[in-house]
């Protein structure tokens, strides 16, 4: 795999770009993030009241999503601006979501919509959050009413966005609204978005054979690699207890045995880890790392490409459902890395499909600059760059690359010399 060659992916793959409404949209004072930014918790203190202007924008944006040849797009909704106070609905909100999604599809872009990511309204949490019973009837109204609503415009939905990466950074490292450490917090809030994920995928279901149509559901799922920092038995024990908390736990309760709970395996990959060894159990017995001198993003994140096969060979194998990667990409503000790193990991799809696991489509994050929570406008994950000053939205190369690669489902020998001889 040293070498770059062409390669060719299947007919009926699809190729996106995904992004969440509080990352991009702008306008929203309503959400924890808000609250949380405004009370000084993030790196740069900007918070999402700006953002990429999206609420705005979005029909430039829809041009933006064209220009790359994007067969679907990942978007999500924002439940702070739609539902402002418990049970009450702000119609325009919805009307506004109405139209987006109708503009996509007229584009020949088919939406793949994340019903939470990260942000709820302020209501909700000063009411306790996710680990207070009765979290998930509150969502599930809400996604019931985006269900009359949006439902006909929409086919393929995601529940929740990364449940583990939520409540770690909320309730374990306390990092995240609402700040909070508590073990005790981190599984009831687990235990509350697992059975709110199975009444809504029960419930999409249901809403689509009345329709007489079809829905696909699934969670999008952080998943990393975890590798023993020293070939030893305490670290490799490390590894698994790292690896049972922070994803195995979500993926077999939020799947379940055949994709009773999932029609496909939403993967957010990222990087990997290596975990060394401790006997403190609040750090789940694992520290982790960054390989030594492995090559790293602007953030510090390994690149590990190879990775991304572990993983699904390995949740594949468990679950047998077919795969989305919901979002892969890499936080690179000169563009110096982007269009390798792209290729690298489109090539481990590739890898996949070969080997006969069905990943059918492949979502980067991200369709341009954002919000990137408690790191604030600093990290710079887009194919467009913003300039947050003007919102003047400019290709990268990596954007060019990617609209070739979306178009051709290959990389061909002309996209390498042009875009990775270097
Ligand atoms: C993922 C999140 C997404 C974005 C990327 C960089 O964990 O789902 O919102 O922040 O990381």
């Amino acid at each position: 795999m040293r070498e770059r060659e062409p390669f060719v992916l299947p007919d009926d793959f699809l190729f996106g770009t995904a992004t969440a409404a509080t990352q991009i949209e702008g306008g929203d004072t309503r959400s924890n993030w808000y609250h949380w930014a405004r009370a000084g918790n993030t790196k740069d203190g900007a918070g999402p009241e700006t953002a990429c202007d999206h609420w705005i924008r979005w029909q430039e944006d829809l041009d933006l999503i064209a220009a790359l040849n994007s067969h679907s797009y990942r978007l999500g909704l924002d439940w702070a601006r739609m539902e402002p106070a418990p049970g009450v609905f702000d119609d325009a909100a919805f009307a506004h979501y109405r139209e987006e999604l109708k503009a996509l599809r007229e584009a020949g872009v088919e939406p793949l919509v994340t019903l939470y990511h990260f942000a709820h309204p302020q209501w909700f949490e000063e009411a306790g959050g996710w680990p207070r019973r009765g979290a998930g009837a509150d969502w599930l109204r809400f996604v019931s009413r985006v269900l009359e609503v949006l439902g006909d415009l929409v086919t393929d939905w995601i529940t929740i966005n990364e449940p583990n990466v939520y409540l770690i950074f909320a309730h374990v490292f306390g990092e995240w609204p609402p700040g909070d450490r508590s073990i005790l917090r981190f599984f009831r809030g687990a235990r509350h978005m697992v059975r709110a994920h199975r009444e809504a995928y029960t419930h999409i279901h249901a809403d689509a054979v009345r329709r007489s149509t079809i829905a696909r559901v699934g969670v999008a799922h952080h998943l990393r690699v975890f590798d023993p920092l020293r070939p030893l038995l305490r670290d490799r024990f490390a590894c698994k207890v790292t690896s049972y908390l922070s994803q195995d736990f979500f993926l077999k309760n939020m799947t379940g045995v055949g994709g009773r709970w999932a029609d496909f395996l939403g993967v957010n990959y990222y990087s990997r880890d290596m975990v060394r060894f401790t006997a403190d159990p609040a750090s789940g017995f694992g520290v982790r790392s960054v390989a030594a001198g492995a090559p790293v993003n602007d953030l510090g994140w390994e690149i590990y490409p190879e990775g991304l096969y572990r993983c699904i060979r390995s949740v594949y194998s468990r679950y047998r459902v077919p795969v989305y990667i919901t979002e892969n990409g890499t936080s690179d503000a000169n563009d110096q890395f982007r269009i390798a790193y792209i290729y690298d990991h489109v090539r481990q799809i590739a890898r996949l499909i070969a080997d006969g696991i069905p990943v059918t489509r492949y979502y980067h994050w991200s369709l341009m600059d954002n919000f990137e929570w408690a790191e604030g406008n600093g990290p710079r994950f887009g194919l467009y760059n913003v300039d947050y000053g003007t919102q003047e939205r400019r290709p990268r190369e990596s954007a060019r690359f990617y609209s070739e690669l979306a178009r051709e489902r290959a990389v061909t020998r002309d996209m390498l010399e042009t875009y990775l001889s270097y």
